[in-house]
């Protein structure tokens, strides 16, 4: 690749070098511009030729460079273990939806529900997997926060399996991020569907039949508004996190704006998402119908998650326990207790004697 860059730029310098040679040549040697001509002509390459160079050249960007070998060099390294436990989520919540939304009718009424299972199913499945991913990725930065305060020190290293999850944030939530954009796509497609269609001719109809004029239910429609404006809103968060993320986009802020972007909007995002969750169920909670064979509805365990990590944040946000974390973050030390200072007093006088009192 490189050899042919390099003869194409040698070409034009040729060309020129050879330009001088010419008129150097006419001036000095008439009779030998005529041959010097032809000469030049079959030096230089023609257009057609130029073209043909650049295509080989286009070709052979994708052609692997002799010093590479791709045995050697892993794909994407940092997304393997998020991609598996994306994977993982979403296999356990297809499968717990699937039992409760096709099996559970199938199996007690003879009802065929397989019909759901490409949009309906999906659509509980991927916005349970995307709320979790994005509890994963605030809930070790509340674990690193109570771990600090037990110690009372930002100087002792967090554990390794904390380490690693706390490397692994971005890719989790970018996931979150893109399952939220399919979830809203499905979503948004729901009045699309024939199914949705055929269900929407039965209800009239039935309400025909129970002579009834108005079918305006003033609860479940603020429900409906509200959870949709709040879904709609924690996308558009979660789209403005994963824009600062964009490598051309981190450059152009400084370290505390990021910083308080993935932070700040961050939080706001899990709030708003798992808000999004509990309007939409709503009620619920507590009507028995819902608790499909004695298991609850999945929007319940796909708000707990969440639901945890932002009261772990809350009693964090306490002013006691901030202003001691903020402290630790300024790098303050908590003093040893006396009797541990006795202790180490006494160790570093009696060498080798045993380290109890
Ligand atoms: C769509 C999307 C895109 C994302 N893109 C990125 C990305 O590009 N890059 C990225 O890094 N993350 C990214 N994230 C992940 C996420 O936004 C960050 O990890 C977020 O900053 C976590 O905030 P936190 O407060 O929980 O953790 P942190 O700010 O990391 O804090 C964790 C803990 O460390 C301790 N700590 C904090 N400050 C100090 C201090 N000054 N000294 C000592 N200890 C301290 C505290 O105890 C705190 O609880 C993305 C997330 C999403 C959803
Ligand atoms: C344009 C944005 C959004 C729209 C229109 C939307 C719409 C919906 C709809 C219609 C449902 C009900 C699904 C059903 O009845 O099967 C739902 C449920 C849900 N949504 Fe969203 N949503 C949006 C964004 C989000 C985001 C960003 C998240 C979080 C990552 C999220 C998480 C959830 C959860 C957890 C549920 C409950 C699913 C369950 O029953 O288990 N949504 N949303």
């Amino acid at each position: 690749m490189m050899d042919i860059r390099h003869t194409d730029s040698q070409i034009v310098e040729d060309q020129d070098t050879w330009n001088e040679l010419v008129i150097m040549g006419q001036e000095d040697q008439p009779h030998l511009a005529e041959q010097d001509a032809q000469d030049h002509k079959a030096l230089v390459p023609t257009g057609t030729e130029r073209r043909h160079l650049l295509v080989s050249f286009a070709v052979e960007e994708f052609e692997v460079p002799p010093s590479v070998c791709i045995e050697e060099m892993s794909l994407f390294p940092e997304w393997h273990l998020p991609l598996k436990l994306t994977g993982v989520l979403m296999a356990l919540t297809f499968l717990y939806t699937f039992m409760r939304d096709v099996l559970q009718p199938f199996v007690s009424q003879g009802r065929s529900d397989f019909y759901k299972v490409p949009i309906l199913v999906v659509n509980k499945t991927l916005p349970w997997t995307a709320i979790s991913l994005l509890a994963l990725v605030y809930l070790p930065g509340v674990l690193a926060g109570l771990l600090q305060l037990q110690r009372g020190t930002k100087y002792r290293p967090f554990p390794v399996w904390l380490e690693r999850w706390m490397s692994m944030r971005k890719q989790l939530g970018l996931l979150a991020f893109f399952l939220a954009v399919l979830h809203s796509i499905y979503s948004l497609c729901y009045p699309m569907r024939r199914s949705y269609r055929y269900k929407l001719l039965n209800w009239a109809f039935q309400q025909v039949q129970r002579n009834q004029e108005d079918s305006w239910i003033a609860d479940d429609v603020w429900r409906m508004e509200v959870y949709v404006s709040l879904g709609i809103t924690g996308l558009g968060l979660l789209a403005l996190l994963a824009i600062t993320s964009l490598p051309s986009v981190t450059d152009t802020l400084n370290w505390r704006e990021f910083v308080w972007m993935q932070r700040s909007l961050g939080y706001v995002a899990l709030v708003v998402c798992t808000a999004h969750a509990l309007v939409y169920g709503w009620r619920k909670w507590v009507e028995p119908k819902h608790f499909v064979w004695y298991t609850p509805p999945s929007f319940i365990l796909a708000s707990l998650l969440p639901a945890t990590v932002l009261l772990i944040k809350a009693v964090l946000l306490l002013p006691c326990l901030n202003r001691r974390l903020e402290q630790i973050h300024r790098g303050w030390v908590r003093p040893c207790p006396l009797k541990e200072r006795q202790v180490l007093g006494k160790d570093s006088l009696t060498d080798g004697a045993p380290k109890t009192l």
